[in-house]
């Protein structure tokens, strides 16, 4: 079994962070968003991945490169333009050759790994397993149409769902996709959809069957949902205290890494701070990933993901619901007249209250 894992598109709805960096890099829980779905593939005793990057892009090799240390060998496959999953499907097709593999989203976040999905995949002797999600807003995906244990149909966002489940994008195939994405027609917006490939293995009699995901998952298209994916996270996080602690209060599950100083502050958990962070007359309260070289000083911040080197110092509102970028500042200046100054990147957002 191979694994093939997305990491192009433009995050266009994470503007301005993706004007300089790849969606896929963009840290959850202070580690990548690709990071995750690569190291389940490896848990589930997978060693060769694909990944899919846009033309030209050099970041997402500069980060994993050959793959070796998280035990895997990843192979680079560029698509030359956004013309949909099932394309992927189609120009993965060298890399896969004739073996069985899993298809994985890489902007899809799950807890617990995949290695259930690909026993239930195996054990059913199937063309084609889908992995779903109840959802409450199915036509933001594909969607399944089901009669007692079997999927009879699936739509691309269809307005009248047939059913509150979602598609999710972790898929599993033998190489009978192949012949789908090689006869399908691209969409009305001029892709080849992973869905209609599903339905086109319907219509010609193969065996689809599907499973459940009981648990979290998210596809990770926004910054609210970039939040969530990093509370989930963080509240399975594994407790490590490095650094110095020096008249503060730390509560709950809090990770810190190496050379990091908290003084005078309180945490409160879950929260992870990265190296070489400095905390200080501050409060972090719970969901908050601070990526390394961060300095809170004299502020509060909740529910938030800090990128490297980033300082938010004096500030007297507390800051929550936020994603900030690398090696960015946010200030109490003194200056007179008071006011807000600002030098913001193109597509920011920024929320005074
Ligand atoms: C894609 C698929 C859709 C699936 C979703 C899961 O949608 O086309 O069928 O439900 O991923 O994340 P997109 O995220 O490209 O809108």
């Amino acid at each position: 079994m191979k694994a093939l894992i997305t990491a192009g598109g433009h995050g266009t709805r994470l503007r301005p962070i993706t004007h300089t960096k790849n969606k896929h890099l963009i840290p959850i829980a202070n580690r990548t968003m690709l990071s995750y779905a690569l190291e389940f593939a490896a848990e589930a005793g997978i060693t060769e991945a694909g990944i899919i990057v846009n033309q030209g892009d050099t970041e997402i090799e500069g980060e994993f490169g050959s793959g070796s240390d998280l035990g895997l060998k990843i192979t680079y496959i560029p698509q030359e333009a956004p013309l949909g999953l099932a394309h992927v499907v189609k120009i993965a097709q060298p890399f896969i050759g004739d073996e069985n593999f899993i298809f994985y989203l890489g902007d899809n976040i799950l807890v617990g790994g995949i290695r259930k999905f690909i026993d239930e995949f195996e054990s059913n002797g199937s063309n084609c397993h889908l992995v779903l999600s109840k959802v409450s807003d199915p036509e933001r995906f594909g969607v399944p149409e089901i009669e007692g244990d079997k999927i009879i149909g699936v739509e691309e966002k269809p307005t009248e769902p047939k059913s509150s489940f979602a598609v999710t994008g972790i898929y599993l195939y033998d190489s009978s996709i192949f012949e789908a994405v090689n006869n399908i027609e691209p969409s009305a917006r001029g892709e080849l959809e992973i869905s209609d490939a599903h339905q086109y293995l319907l219509d010609n009699g193969r065996n689809v069957t599907f499973s459940e995901i009981t648990g979290w998952w998210k596809d990770t298209g926004k910054a609210s949902d970039l939040l969530e994916a990093n509370r989930l996270v963080l509240d399975n996080l594994q407790e490590e205290r490095n650094g110095t602690i020096e008249n503060s209060n730390v509560t709950g599950r809090v990770s810190i890494g190496e050379g990091s100083k908290v003084i005078g502050s309180t945490i409160r958990g879950p929260a992870i701070l990265g190296k070489d962070v400095v905390v200080e007359n501050a409060y972090i309260g719970p969901h908050t990933a601070i990526a390394d070289g961060c300095r809170i000083i004299g502020s509060e911040l909740e529910y938030s993901i800090l990128m490297e080197r980033t300082s938010i110092i004096d500030v007297q509102t507390r800051i929550e619901s936020s994603l900030i970028g690398y090696d960015a500042e946010v200030i109490r200046g003194s200056a007179k007249p008071k006011s807000h100054r600002l030098l913001i990147g193109d597509q920011s957002r920024i929320q005074i209250s």
